[in-house]
């Protein structure tokens, strides 16, 4: 264990058009063994954090550190960094749309996911098969043809191929029926249970709130609330501003 964040992004500023800023200097930390969920409301900038951290569009100012693989390697910047070369820093990222291979199977998907290391594929397949057996009875069918939250367990599985140490997901539980996306919650604690630090994004933020060792706010490009699941949770100003009805719940 380290003091040191796994992963750091500070005061990020990022967007899309030019001279219009989405990430306002957005800060999020991720250590060691952790799940931290960020939550805020749509068009907060949740998933344009995860693109900024993943190299997927330009860091405008801010950065972004991850910590060395062991203790000799010093912390590397990673800021602006592209894609490939993250995974093989132990990144993973599963986007919100669009993350399988519909044409393809299963276990083709999880050979994509894997293909920087193929003499690794069985292995790594093994161990995936081993968190979500599922996808070992489904290894032949095409992932198009799987139900939504079997997909997200492809999506999930073929970040695991490359045996991330940091996994970053956007809004894995979207779309799916509520007993589903129970099945992800705990699918992601079964993943960060296997040592992956995780940083997700959740559109249901009762629920993620409740797994988070974590959690951030963000609300218009900014961290504006942090705090551990549980605090978040019962912070009247979290409830009142981004809860709303689903808070209700709670109490009951
Ligand atoms: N490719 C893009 N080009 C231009 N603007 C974009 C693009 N993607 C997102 N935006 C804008 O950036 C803002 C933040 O979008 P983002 O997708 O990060 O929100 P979010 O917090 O993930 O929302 P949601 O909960 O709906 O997924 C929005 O105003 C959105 O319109
Ligand atoms: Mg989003």
């Amino acid at each position: 264990m380290s003091d040191t964040p796994l992963l750091r992004a500070s005061e990020v500023v990022a967007g899309y058009v030019p001279e219009v800023n989405i990430l306002n200097g957005c800060s999020v930390d991720l250590y060691d063994s952790e799940l931290v969920g960020i939550i805020g409301p749509n068009g907060a900038g949740k998933s344009t954090m995860l693109k900024a951290i993943f190299g997927l569009i330009p860091v405008r100012s801010g950065e972004v550190t991850l910590r060395g693989s062991d203790s000799d390697t010093p912390t590397v910047d990673i800021t602006d960094m592209k894609a490939h070369r993250l995974v093989k820093q132990g990144v993973g990222f599963v986007p919100q749309t669009e993350n399988v291979f519909s044409t393809l199977t299963v276990k083709e998907n999880m050979e994509m996911g894997a293909f920087l290391e193929p003499d690794m594929v069985e292995e790594r397949f093994e161990r995936v098969c081993e968190l979500f057996p599922r996808l070992g009875e489904r290894a032949g069918q095409t992932a198009g043809s799987l139900s939504g939250g079997e997909r997200q367990m492809v999506a999930m599985g073929r970040a695991l191929m490359m045996d991330p140490r940091v996994l970053l997901l956007d809004e894995p539980s979207a779309g799916l029926s509520p007993a589903f996306q129970d099945e992800v919650f705990v699918n992601c604690r079964r993943i960060n249970s296997a040592g992956v630090s995780i940083l997700m994004v959740e559109q249901n933020a009762r629920r993620c709130l409740q797994v988070a060792d974590r959690a951030y706010v963000l609300d218009q490009g900014v961290d504006a609330y942090t705090g551990s699941g549980k605090e978040l949770l019962e912070d009247p100003k979290v409830i009142e501003l981004y809860l709303g009805t689903l808070a209700r719940g709670l109490v009951d």
